[in-house]
């Protein structure tokens, strides 16, 4: 049997009594109640869809028969909707280190890193590498294709994660990444490599998506030039909630994302026949704001408002170190696929077992949702605001169940 070898010796020892305990002194416990979670379900998933946020169906009945069904084409403006994009954005950048009129809010993140790596290459003439990692996540790699492929002479670099650095050189544009990877939740240095890049001229894209609302980011401290990220994990905007983007205030002036649309023309309501790109962030905005998931990402983030990131960033290494030493103490056959050391770590702790996606469906019988990764990944996703330490005890003991059994 594996021995625990945690950052922080005795959490293997820890029995569901002291876990209860740690739960009544945890600063986070109310949050839980903000949540409409199904009864007696752990859901270790959050890292994928977040839960959905208790107010959210109050709200959207009121947006519907309010501010829609009554108030029809009038809400535009007199319920704000027009202004929920630079609104929501405003929500979003104290989460990442932000500052006002750098973010916005709308369309998906595939659709935002196409934008954001266009205005790149428009930015970087004369360069024309997309240097990325081999193994970031599927829609980042395949977006860098589809624009290489628009663009005469541009090419998609990718190395390995330990040659990202060396590998920046006088043809690269811009350097794109996702912060913490969404297999094994290993986590990149953003300050270093957002330096390196910039040492060798280039610019740097950050897909947030699995660190944002879970993580402190501080996207002003580190220079970050440009970054995009999901709304539907850890922030619980919903299911295919609209995304952000990110763009540093010193490249407003000469932000060119390609996608022209009405919404980012100096005056949308002109509508004149020829683009001319809004203030700072304004040509960012392509299309009309998709009203009803604004709606309910605008819900999940009035959570956030009350929320101590660095809270959250201490609970999440407090939770997956206790799952990491718990499940090395009672299940057999387990390898940690993440990082041990929770420096280098996001909030999602993955193991490789030969029989992952069967565990994953035993565990779904006994009421805990996580997910498999093929092919012999289990991802576990530990969001501190509605998860308790005694659903991670519970979790632990129902993994050793369904893996003695396997
Ligand atoms: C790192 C990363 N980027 C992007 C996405 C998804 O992009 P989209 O919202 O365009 O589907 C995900 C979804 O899981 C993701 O993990």
């Amino acid at each position: 049997m594996p021995r625990p070898t945690s950052a922080e010796p005795g959490m293997a020892a820890i029995d569901r009594e002291r876990c209860a305990e740690l739960d009544a002194a945890d600063p986070l416990s109310d949050m839980r109640a903000r949540f409409a979670l199904p009864q007696g379900l752990i859901y270790l998933d959050g890292n994928s869809l977040g839960a959905l946020p208790a107010a959210a169906p109050a709200r959207l009945q009121r947006v519907l028969r309010h501010e829609w069904g009554a108030g029809l084409i009038a809400s535009w403006f007199e319920a704000g909707w027009i202004d929920q994009p630079r609104g929501l954005g405003e929500a979003i950048a104290p989460l990442i280190g932000a500052a006002p009129g750098e973010v916005v809010v709308g369309d998906s993140t595939s659709v935002n890193l196409f934008k954001l790596l266009a205005a790149a290459l428009h930015a970087r003439p004369g360069r024309r590498t997309i240097l990325t990692e081999t193994g970031n996540f599927p829609t980042d790699l395949y977006v860098a294709q589809g624009l290489s492929g628009l663009v005469e002479g541009c090419e998609v670099r990718r190395v390995a994660r330990e040659e990202i650095t060396g590998a920046v050189d006088s043809d690269t544009a811009v350097l794109t990444l996702t912060h913490v990877d969404f297999r094994t939740g290993f986590m990149h240095d953003l300050a270093a490599l957002t330096g390196a890049a910039h040492a060798g001229g280039a610019l740097v894209l950050w897909d947030l998506s699995h660190s944002v609302g879970a993580v402190p980011l501080d996207m002003g401290g580190a220079g970050v030039d440009l970054a995009v990220g999901c709304t539907y994990k850890y922030l619980n905007g919903g299911p295919g909630a609209p995304a952000f983007a990110y763009v540093r205030q010193t490249h407003h002036a000469e932000l060119r994302p390609g996608l022209t649309g009405w919404m980012g023309h100096r005056a949308p309501f002109d509508f004149a026949e020829v683009y001319a790109p809004g203030a700072g962030i304004a040509p960012l905005l392509t299309s009309t704001p998709a009203v009803l998931g604004m709606a309910a990402l605008e819900v999940a983030l009035e959570i956030w408002r009350d929320v101590d990131i660095a809270q959250v960033r201490a609970k999440s290494v407090a939770l997956s170190e206790l799952f990491i030493a718990l499940v090395e103490t009672k299940c057999a056959g387990f390898d940690l696929a993440s990082p041990r050391d929770s420096a280098i770590r996001g909030s999602h702790v993955s193991f490789r077992h030969s029989q992952a996606a069967a565990l994953v469906e035993g565990l779904a019988e006994r009421r805990v949702i996580a997910d498999y990764r093929p092919p012999d990944v289990m991802r576990f996703g530990l969001a501190p605001l509605y998860l308790r330490y005694v659903d991670i005890w519970d979790a632990a003991a129902r993994l050793a169940e369904v893996s003695a059994a396997a």
